[in-house]
């Protein structure tokens, strides 16, 4: 808490001193105000507004064919209903590979239009330089290694990345590269638990794991899956914590049961 009462923001800063303490980062997925407000005051560090909403609210296959505009509207919605938590937004499929001027104009309409506080970016050396480019504009990134989600189309599966040697070697090369190049954390996707390990203790910035065991310096997971608001996805690494797909299914029936018996409205529900 803040002098004046109020939980105080959480900035990169923030986290590097979680890093430095041994205390750890939380964060997860929102891409709509209703939620973002409840996971702010659920207490999480991070919300990410995640191109992952290509799956989850547009109910698309990949990640790919998320759009910038359509990044910048969930991130307006998070943002408005936000007073604690930094807000990471995902720069989506295209506007940021192979130029980086692109990929600076695509970070500053996200800090400009959504008020974002950082932006996450896919990949290792080969996307530094439009790292370095968004960094000069003092717009924080946060890095993505392991499972990429956007590259789908190259890996041809979801399954665990970096389990051989020369995959493993060049991740832990990535990782190097992204905290040299002045990322504030690196989100790692889907990787054996001991090589998450080695890459967390070999860093000074904080790693976020998913599908990367508990020795990452924070945890991060898609606020729909936690809730359990969908069941069709069932990675070994999600925890449920909610079982919403069937108590929102099981209302709805309810409620449309109540309408066609005359039950609903009721006299107290009625002017
Ligand atoms: O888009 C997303 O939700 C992500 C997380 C899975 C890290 O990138």
């Amino acid at each position: 808490m803040s002098i004046h009462g109020k939980a105080r923001k959480v900035t990169t800063n923030t986290l590097q001193e979680m890093k430095h303490e041994g205390e750890k980062i939380t964060m997860l997925t929102a891409y709509d105000y209703s939620l973002a407000k409840l996971v702010d005051r659920g207490g999480v560090d991070v919300i990410l507004v995640g191109d992952s909403a290509s799956n989850v609210m547009a109910g698309r296959d990949t990640t790919v064919p998320m759009s910038l505009d359509h990044m910048i509207y969930h991130a307006q919605c998070v943002e408005r209903a936000v007073d604690r938590a930094l807000i990471v937004v995902d720069m989506p499929f295209g506007t940021y590979q192979g130029n980086s001027r692109n990929a600076l104009d695509s970070a500053i309409r996200i800090m400009k239009e959504a008020n974002g506080h950082a932006v996450k970016l896919e990949g290792g050396s080969e996307i530094v330089e439009s790292i370095e480019r968004i960094l000069t504009a003092g717009i924080p990134v946060m890095g993505h290694l392991g499972l990429t989600p956007q590259s789908i189309y190259k890996f041809g599966t979801y399954s665990v990345r970096a389990k051989e040697e020369k995959e493993a070697v060049k991740l832990i090369a990535d990782a190097k590269v992204l905290e040299d190049a002045g990322c504030f954390a690196i989100v790692l996707e889907k990787i054996p638990a001991h090589l998450a390990k080695q890459v967390s203790e070999a860093l000074s910035i904080p790693t976020i794991g998913i599908g990367a065991g508990p020795d990452c310096d924070g945890q991060v997971l898609v606020l729909h899956d936690l809730l359990g608001i969908t069941t069709d996805f069932s990675p070994r690494f999600l925890r449920r914590y909610l079982d919403l797909e069937n108590q929102i299914s099981d209302a709805v029936k309810s409620y449309c049961e109540d309408v066609r018996s005359g039950d609903f409205p009721n006299s107290d529900e009625s002017y």
